[in-house]
């Protein structure tokens, strides 16, 4: 695991686009993605680059059950806001959070994943070490599933919402095991509320309560932290 320290965001963003810039260069064709408040730098990177991506494809780590994309608060509206329609892909996939069927939502997204390997999957890091929305117990092996959100994660994305009680219960996500496969991780921490989490990841044992931990066993991982983020690092 390679960890490289930032002053703040706006750096981890610039770091952060060398990875993708390197990936693509390298031969790149499937870039995995994520949302929330982390990843936003990297993608006003991506969006003000050279880049080209509309040859590449884009898979999702998850998206809220319930929620459309013209709803403001899905990940589609937000992949959209912040990168599709500024950079456009030949082809995005997101989990359908309006879909009827669970277990056919479930295994739509497998095959899209079984269809586009990922090459360089972006990940952020929540509070209580979770990646994607595999909270801490989260099987390691899994692939797509239906999770219901803990109650430090609903907190913490209570703030996109007008109330706590409109943040989706439930939400679909890549498994770990998911997430384990991609050729090559990008994981980000920014900000004093991940120091936890990430001095867990970077210095802990691997321990399924803490989900990022288990990035221990991926082969080609790179992290970008802030210094707040990385305070209590001590290696
Ligand atoms: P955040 O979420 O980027 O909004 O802090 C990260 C995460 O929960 O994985």
């Amino acid at each position: 695991m390679q960890v490289i320290i930032v002053d703040d965001k706006v750096a981890g963003g610039k770091e952060a686009y060398k990875v993708f810039a390197k990936a693509i260069k390298d031969g790149a064709k499937v870039l995995g993605l994520a949302t929330g408040g982390t990843p936003e730098t990297t993608y006003q990177e991506l969006v003000a680059s050279e880049l080209d991506f509309s040859k590449l494809i884009s898979v999702n780590l998850d998206e809220y059950v319930g929620l459309g994309p013209d709803d403001p608060q899905s990940y589609n509206y937000y992949m959209n806001e912040h990168l599709f329609s500024k950079k456009p892909f030949a082809k995005t996939y997101l989990p359908n959070g309006l879909a009827d069927d669970d277990a056919v939502e479930i295994a739509r997204y497998d095959q899209v994943l079984a269809d586009h390997p990922v090459d360089l999957q972006l990940l952020g890091i929540g509070e209580n070490g979770h990646i994607g929305f595999n909270e801490p117990g989260s099987p390691i092996d899994a692939k797509t599933r239906k999770v219901a959100l803990t109650e430090s994660t609903i907190k913490a994305n209570a703030r996109y919402f007008e109330k706590e009680e409109d943040v989706p219960r439930y939400a679909y996500s890549m498994g770990i095991g998911s997430i384990m496969q991609a050729k090559q991780i990008l994981l980000e921490a920014f900000g004093s509320k991940k120091a936890q989490a990430l001095k867990a990841l970077v210095e802990g044992p691997i321990d399924p309560n803490v989900p990022a931990t288990i990035l221990q066993k991926h082969p080609n991982v790179i992290v970008i932290a802030d210094k707040e983020a990385a305070t209590l690092l001590t290696k």
